[in-house]
């Protein structure tokens, strides 16, 4: 693996998950793998759980972790080749990209979808102009368009819940007073894509995920239609993608609630607004998950930081 950016440079998903969890038994088991390597994390937005998950990782595989708040401390970015920077852009990418890699052996970025400019967002400059000026392994901790890093500890955390070979999953969308990105559910279909389940997305019109995203998947708008028999139902929010980042409908019929879970298992990857995006009764029951994907983040990073670690 040379970058980890989509769920697929992971390889094999059921083996990478069967390592995972491997790692997840004997977590410092390669303490040694890491010695004398760095990590530079940069973040362009917030984040609890991503943060300090990869930090952990690589401090099981005995890596040094830097830390930057790239989007409030560092300075302001440009992407565009041949620009006359005159304006309020101080650094180019290309050289961002490249001092970063004399620091670090495996640079880590998170930069979040701006919802304004559709074309923008899909090229993903931040993650693509690292990966093309860095000299070093690119990994991906939430772009404009994916959260693999997320989608591999759900895979975690399906493989570790399912009781039957081949469970219904349900991608459900949920009310939010925000426009979210679409990188959660984006990786969410692609993981399941390269699962054995059977697999239902349900939304309210004008929710319609990217189509090239989302082909050949099962999509029904009545959620009480798409919940009968699930095993899993994976709870996110997300902006339209069609009327490009606008939140068209906050309608509270879509949270969800104990009654529509009945005996399934509720996932979200959190930060979640209770009794909005789902009520209490449902988070605080065992049939939530939340907290051991939490977990899992560690082990969903650690196994790609090993894999990165076994090419340098
Ligand atoms: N799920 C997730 O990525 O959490 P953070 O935004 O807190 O990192």
């Amino acid at each position: 693996m040379q970058h980890y950016l989509n769920i697929k440079d992971a390889g094999d998903l059921e083996t990478c998950v069967s390592e995972a969890i491997a790692l997840k038994q004997h977590p410092v088991k390669f303490k040694t793998l890491g010695q004398g390597k760095t990590i530079c994390l940069l973040f362009f937005n917030n984040s609890l759980r991503t943060r300090l998950s990869t930090q952990k990782a690589a401090i099981n595989l005995g890596m040094d972790v830097i830390v930057m708040n790239f989007g409030s401390e560092g300075w302001q970015l440009e992407y565009e080749d041949g620009v006359v920077m005159d304006q309020g852009k101080s650094e180019h990418i290309k050289e961002a990209a490249q001092v970063v890699s004399q620091y670090a052996d495996i640079v880590a970025i998170r930069a979040f979808a701006g919802l304004v400019d559709k074309e923008k967002d899909e090229a993903d400059m931040v993650l693509n102009g690292f990966k093309q000026h860095a000299a070093i392994p690119v990994v991906n901790m939430e772009s404009s368009v994916g959260h693999p890093l997320q989608a591999l500890a759900d895979a975690i955390t399906l493989a570790e819940n399912k009781t039957i070979e081949k469970p219904k999953v349900v991608l459900s969308w949920a009310p939010h007073p925000k426009a979210l990105p679409h990188a959660v559910a984006n990786s969410f279909v692609h993981m399941m894509n390269l699962q054995d389940a059977e697999f239902v997305i349900t939304h309210p019109k004008g929710y319609e995920l990217d189509p090239k995203i989302t082909e050949g998947c099962e999509i029904i708008n009545d959620q009480k239609k798409a919940l009968e028999n699930a095993d899993f139902v994976y709870v996110k929010n997300w902006s339209s993608y069609t009327d490009y980042g606008k939140v068209l409908s906050q309608d509270k019929n879509w949270m969800m609630t104990q009654g529509k879970l009945g005996n399934a298992k509720f996932m979200h990857c959190l930060p979640v607004r209770r009794n909005v995006v789902v009520e209490d009764a449902v988070l605080e029951s065992d049939q939530s998950l939340v907290i051991e994907q939490a977990n899992n983040r560690t082990y969903s990073a650690q196994i790609i930081l090993k894999k990165l670690l076994e090419t340098l």
